[in-house]
């Protein structure tokens, strides 16, 4: 039940600290350490190439997810979206796992793909919200998010949990590899959750720029480079699902091959900016829509703001980034639906599950 909130989606953005923690909890083992399922550890460490397959906001956490792999376990790892890979199957390497990540476990496109891999001999793993889901019956493997039901039809914390359970897959693999891994992320998890709750008492905040930069645009951009580009596609999905802005996400380099054509005088760009070693040229990105009459949002982490930043996230550590740079997404697409008059929590044309290929 939503209780006392006015929409399912708003409540599930501020479970998300409260996921977080119940993540933890769940991979945890008697003296604190991550753990998952042993069968699980081998799966990752016979592989000698991941593939990522999933669709939407899933997608984009699989994105984020072959950062975590390739930069703590260095597996290699593909992300794909299910309903190219099935007609379109790149060539495979000898020994390849598959990694199915389903917020709902029943994607139709997913699922075929699973098909598809198993009568190969493949090895699967599904990574799901749904207990027993089809998905989840179907791989090898299951690792379960603990994000609780997600109503909204827009998907917060099944994204936020999913990067945090890739990333203790990530983690959990690269220590059995006898890889360092130089933070405790138990702890970093939790400094996480911690700053999702500092973000979840400043929707004032988020209220106000929905309202200063989306209440009457016909567009938007959001830009960012290396995870955070990552976290730019899923914003602009949540934009435009739900409030019907003509949202797109953005490498930041990439803006001047093209795009920058469509950038008018007032054009919303939100970029966003917590990775250190591209602070500055994403604020040269920045420097060049503005020059072309650009409205610039920009989102920046602690430590690494600078004036003018419209809003500063708390440091979290930079591999981590992502579970807290969404939730100004989040918010601001939930205010700017609002203000729009827009049904938050089931939007025209679109379905929890999509079990149609
Ligand atoms: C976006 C959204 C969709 C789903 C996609 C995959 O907010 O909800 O893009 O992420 O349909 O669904 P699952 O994760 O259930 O496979």
């Amino acid at each position: 039940e939503k209780g006392t909130y006015p929409h399912y989606m708003l409540k599930e953005i501020d479970e998300q600290p409260a996921v977080m923690r119940k993540i933890i909890q769940n991979y945890q083992d008697a003296n604190g350490e991550l753990e998952i399922d042993s069968d699980i550890v081998s799966a990752m460490n016979e592989a000698d190439r991941i593939y990522i397959i999933a669709a939407g906001t899933s997608y984009h956490a699989g994105l984020v997810g072959k950062q975590f792999i390739e930069r703590l376990a260095q597996i290699p790892v593909e992300v794909h979206i299910s309903s190219e890979f099935g007609y379109n199957m790149p060539l495979l390497s000898k020994k390849p796992l598959f990694i199915f990540i389903s917020q709902s476990g029943e994607t139709a496109d997913s699922r075929q793909v699973l098909v598809q891999v198993k009568e190969m001999g493949h090895k699967s793993l599904t990574i799901t919200n749904v207990p027993g889901s089809t998905l989840s019956r179907e791989a090898d493997h299951t690792m379960l998010l603990y994000a609780g039901p997600e109503i909204a039809v827009a998907s917060t914390k099944a994204y936020t949990a999913q990067l945090a359970v890739l990333a203790i897959l990530a983690e959990v693999t690269a220590k059995s590899r006898g890889m360092e891994v130089s933070f405790n992320l138990v702890q970093e998890l939790g400094i996480v959750a911690n700053a999702m709750e500092v973000l979840r008492d400043s929707k004032e905040e988020f209220e106000m720029i929905a309202r200063e930069y989306l209440s009457t645009t016909r567009n938007c951009f959001f830009i960012g480079r290396g995870i955070d580009f990552y976290v730019g596609l899923e914003g602009a999905l949540k934009l435009k699902e739900i409030s019907y802005i003509q949202a797109e996400g953005f490498a930041g380099g990439e803006l001047k091959h093209g795009t920058i054509a469509l950038i008018e005088e007032g054009t919303p760009v939100v970029a966003l900016a917590t990775q250190k070693f591209v602070n500055l040229s994403i604020r040269g990105n920045v420097k060049e829509v503005v020059a072309r009459g650009a409205n610039p949002c920009i989102i920046s982490m602690d430590g690494l703001n600078m004036e003018d930043d419209r809003f500063v996230i708390p440091e979290v550590h930079e591999l981590l980034t992502p579970l807290i740079s969404v939730i100004p997404m989040q918010l601001i697409s939930y205010y700017a639906a609002l203000h729009r008059d827009c049904d938050v929590d089931k939007p025209r044309n679109l379905a929890k599950s999509v079990t149609v290929e």
